[in-house]
C-alpha cells in the first residue's frame, strides 16, 4: 500500500493508495481533542470540473470546533458521509484535475476558497452563487476538507498563491478575510470616514475587518477582551480600542426588569466609551459575528441610520434585543455568509499587493491539529493558526528543505 511522508513534496503527479487525515466520526462528536483524530483513508476520487490538491498547509478555522463539538448541527446531518475531514482553508499545488477543468493544471501553486455551489442554476449564473440550493462551504458541510494530504474541491474555488507568502501564511487567511471583505465592503457598503465597531478585533474575522477599515478609508474601533490585546491591535494599525472586560454587557437568558435595567445602562456607558474615541459619533457600522452576547449592544449603539452586519453566533445564535432600538432610530441589520468567486478573487488581490497582510500567529506540525481547534474553541488564540502538512516548517516553503518538521505550536514571528 503506497503512502507519502507528511511535510515532503513528492513527485508532481504521483499518488499513494491512501492519505493521513484528521478525522472526525459520529461516535466522537466533542472536543476537539476527542473528536479529531489521525487515521488512515483513501484518497477522494475527482470528477469532471473538481480538482485534487496536494495540501502544503491548512488554516484552522471555527467552524473545525463546530464540526467537532456536532452542535448546534451535526455535519453527519448536512453530508450523510460516516466520516468529516474538516478544514477550509488550504495552500497547495494542483495534483489531478478532472474533465472539463481548464483554467488549472497540474503544478499549480494556489490557495482555496470555501465556497461550493452547483454552478448551472440561474442563482449562481446571474444572481450570486451563495444563493444557490446547492450551496455549501467547503470542509464543513462536505467531507474533504483541507486537514488531509490531499484535498478534493471545485475548480472554481482556485485561486492563485500570492507569491509573496509562504505556504503557511497562504493557508491562513482565506475564510475570514474573504467573509469580512463580503460584509464590510458589499454588505455594508462601508464608506471613507464612516466609524465601524469591530468585535473580536484581534480573532480571525476581527484582524482583517480592521485592516479592511483602513484600506477603505474608514475608522475601526477594535474590541477586545483585555489589555494584553491593544499591542497586538496596534501593530494591525488600529488605535482606537474598547477593552470589554470591565462592562456586563451579556443578556442573561431569565434576565430580571433590574437586571435588563443595569444592562441598559452598561451599554450606555459601553456607548459614551466609543464615542470618546470618534469625537462623539456613533458607529455607522457595527460588525458582528459574537452573537447573543453582543448583539443586543451592537443594536443599540448603533448610529441612527447605521448598519449591523452579522456572520456568525459564536456565543449563541438565538438573539434577544430591544427592537424598539432599530425601528425607532431606522438601523439596518444585514446578514453575511462568506463571499463569491469574484468577491474572493478582488480580495487575494489586495493580499497579492501587499494592502492586507495575513496576521498568522502560530503554526502547528499536523497531528497537533486538534490542540490549536481546542485554542480556538477556548479563546486562547489571537489572529489565525495555520497547520502544516506537506509544507516543512514555519518558514513555509516546502522547497528550501524536504527533512524538518515544523516544531510543536511555534508562533510564528
Ligand atoms: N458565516 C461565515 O461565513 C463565517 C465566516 C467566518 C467565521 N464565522 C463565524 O464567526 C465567528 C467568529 O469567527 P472567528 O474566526 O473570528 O473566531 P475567533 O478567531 O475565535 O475570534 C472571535 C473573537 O470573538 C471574541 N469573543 C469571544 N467571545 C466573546 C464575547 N462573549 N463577547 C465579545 N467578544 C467575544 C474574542 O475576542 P476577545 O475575547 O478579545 O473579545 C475572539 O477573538 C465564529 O462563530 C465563526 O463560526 C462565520
Amino acid at each position: 500500500m503506497k503512502t507519502f511522508d507528511l511535510y515532503t513534496v513528492p513527485e508532481l503527479g504521483e499518488l499513494p493508495d491512501r492519505m493521513q487525515a484528521l478525522v472526525i466520526r459520529p461516535d466522537r462528536e466533542g472536543t476537539p481533542e476527542k473528536a479529531m483524530k489521525l487515521e488512515e483513508v483513501p484518497l477522494p476520487p475527482v470528477g469532471p470540473g473538481q480538482v485534487l490538491v496536494l495540501v502544503m498547509a491548512a488554516g484552522v478555522n471555527f467552524n473545525g470546533v463546530w464540526a467537532a463539538r456536532g452542535k448546534p448541527v451535526s455535519v453527519f446531518k448536512m453530508h450523510g458521509e460516516p466520516f468529516h475531514i474538516a478544514g477550509s482553508d488550504a495552500s497547495g499545488i494542483v495534483w489531478k484535475v478532472g474533465e472539463g477543468v481548464q483554467r488549472w493544471k497540474a503544478g499549480d501553486e494556489v490557495v482555496v476558497h470555501c465556497n461550493q455551489s452547483c454552478g448551472q442554476c440561474p442563482e449562481c449564473n446571474g444572481l450570486d452563487p451563495l444563493a444557490c440550493s446547492d450551496q455549501k462551504i467547503w470542509g464543513y458541510e462536505t467531507s474533504w476538507g483541507s486537514f488531509a494530504q490531499f484535498t478534493r474541491v471545485q475548480a472554481q474555488q482556485l485561486l492563485p498563491k500570492p507569491k509573496r507568502l509562504n505556504w503557511m501564511e497562504a493557508a491562513s487567511y482565506g475564510l475570514t478575510y474573504f467573509t469580512a471583505y463580503r460584509m464590510l465592503v458589499h454588505q455594508a457598503d462601508v464608506q471613507p470616514g464612516d466609524n465601524v465597531l469591530v468585535w473580536g478585533a484581534a480573532g480571525g474575522l476581527g484582524v482583517f475587518a480592521i485592516q479592511l477599515c483602513k484600506v477603505l478609508g474608514a475608522n475601526p474601533i477594535g474590541v477586545v477582551s483585555s489589555d494584553a490585546k491593544r499591542d497586538f491591535l496596534a501593530r494591525l494599525g488600529c488605535d482606537r480600542v474598547v477593552v470589554r472586560e470591565g462592562f456586563d454587557l451579556a443578556q442573561r437568558p431569565d434576565e430580571t426588569p433590574e437586571q435588563a435595567k443595569r444592562r441598559t445602562s452598561e451599554m450606555k456607558r459601553f456607548g459614551s466609551e466609543i464615542r470618546k474615541l470618534t469625537g462623539g459619533r456613533d458607529p455607522d457600522v457595527v460588525f458582528e459575528h459574537v452573537g447573543r452576547e453582543t448583539f443586543p449592544t451592537s443594536v443599540f449603539v448603533a448610529k441612527k441610520f447605521g448598519k449591523i452586519v452579522i456572520c456568525g453566533a459564536t456565543t449563541g445564535f438565538d438573539l434577544q434585543f430591544d427592537v424598539r432600538h432599530l425601528w425607532m432610530r431606522q438601523k439596518q441589520i444585514l446578514g453575511s455568509h462568506f463571499c463569491n468567486a469574484y468577491q474572493a478573487e478582488r480580495a487575494n488581490r489586495l493580499i497579492e499587493e501587499g494592502k492586507i497582510q495575513p496576521v498568522l500567529d502560530r503554526v502547528f506540525p499536523f497531528h497537533e491539529g486538534p490542540i490549536a481547534h481546542e485554542l480556538m474553541a477556548t479563546n486562547r488564540h489571537r489572529g489565525k493558526m495555520a497547520i502544516a502538512v506537506q509544507a516543512r516548517a514555519a518558514s513555509g516553503d516546502a522547497t528550501e528543505s524536504r527533512s524538518q518538521a515544523p516544531a510543536a505550536g511555534h508562533r510564528a514571528a
